[in-house]
């Protein structure tokens, strides 16, 4: 039987919805003693995507993702309402693509990921390379369901599918100098246009990169995602493989990475090289550190429904997870350390 511990992370907002109707079953199946959540995808969630996707090209795209089997972690189970899929796939922020919240899943549609090769090295004793096959034969897969907390206040709760990333920076070998972690995006301006293009590419340095410090990045929370929704990502949620950070503001959530790089200096992240006033290296998600523009004390939850349904709700410190996270910053200054 599914254990569930009620976290300081967990909403309490009614689940009577097509998403829940998945989770339901995943319990079932889990019950059963099948432990994958990628077996199944609903019917309506399914309808949901096709309701959505009208042209046949679109249908193409939400094809292209494979079924994933993942397990399912009991530990990340809340009992959410989910953001529906069709609205997880549609509304992004990949710059590469686009500035414009539609603009990745029209301009990514052709974004080819395969191969993919994502590269660890820096202060490790082991540096290594490895293919998107290799990495699903070594790693096995997990189920968890995040919020996902945009610096722009507006929230999504989403069932990711991913490896721990400690699990991944243990097999380099980390030796003693290595403090942070550095992440980059792929650089492929013919692939992705906003790479070339000021225009499309909104004018910030390309390519995309992060960082973390490195208890952060191993931390049980952060997660290298390869699916969303129990298959594999879209390629405008950041395919094949992205970072997830959910005490953070989304901005760090990487996508489509290809290196991971240990480092003993704090590495540079893309928006805080863009506008460091506005936006900082840790970015953790704070209701009482407003944005230079606008409050951070609320959010607008995507869910169910048309957008004039948009719920909006108290921001959590560290985005709900503060249980897990909030010794990390013990004696830290989260307004001096945005
Ligand atoms: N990664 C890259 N390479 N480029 C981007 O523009 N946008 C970030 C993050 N990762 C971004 C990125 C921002 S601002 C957010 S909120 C999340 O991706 C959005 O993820 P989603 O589109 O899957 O919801």
């Amino acid at each position: 039987m599914l254990i569930r511990s009620k976290k300081s992370s967990e909403i309490s907002e009614s689940s009577t919805t097509p998403e829940s109707i998945y989770l339901q079953r995943r319990e079932i199946l889990k019950g059963l003693g099948i432990a994958a959540s990628g077996l199944i995808l609903p019917g309506a969630a399914q309808a949901g995507i096709l309701d959505y996707f009208s042209s046949k090209e679109e249908e193409v795209v939400a094809d292209r993702r494979r079924k994933l089997s993942a397990t399912l972690n009991p530990a990340y189970q809340p009992d959410w309402q989910l953001t529906p899929e069709s609205k997880v796939l549609t509304h992004n922020n990949f710059y590469e693509f686009g500035t414009g919240k539609a603009d990745p899943v029209k301009n990514a549609r052709n974004f080819n990921t395969e191969p993919w090769h994502i590269v660890i090295d820096g202060e490790v004793d082991k540096p290594f390379k490895l293919s998107m096959e290799e990495l699903f034969k070594l790693f096995p897969l997990e189920d968890r369901i995040y919020r996902l907390r945009c610096v722009e206040a507006w929230s999504m709760n989403i069932p990711w599918v991913g490896i721990r990333l400690a699990d991944l920076i243990k097999r380099a070998q980390p030796n003693s100098n290595a403090k942070y972690v550095a992440f980059e995006t792929l650089h492929d301006p013919k692939q992705m246009p906003g790479q070339s293009s000021r225009h499309i590419g909104g004018g910030i340095p390309y390519p995309y990169v992060e960082g973390l410090r490195i208890d952060e990045a191993m931390n049980d929370l952060t997660m290298l995602s390869v699916g969303l929704y129990g298959k594999t990502l879209a390629p405008q949620n950041g395919a094949p493989i992205r970072l997830v950070v959910p005490w953070k503001y989304g901005f760090k959530s990487i996508k489509s990475i290809v290196k991971i790089r240990l480092t003993s200096q704090q590495p540079p992240n893309t928006w805080n090289i863009t506008n460091a006033r506005e936006y900082g290296f840790y970015a953790n998600v704070n209701p009482e550190v407003d944005h230079p523009r606008w409050s951070q004390g609320s959010e607008r939850f995507i869910g169910e429904g048309g957008i004039l349904s948009v719920s909006r709700e108290k921001t959590k410190m560290f985005n709900g997870y503060a249980d897990e996270v909030a010794s990390l910053y013990s004696g830290m200054d989260l307004r001096k350390n945005i």
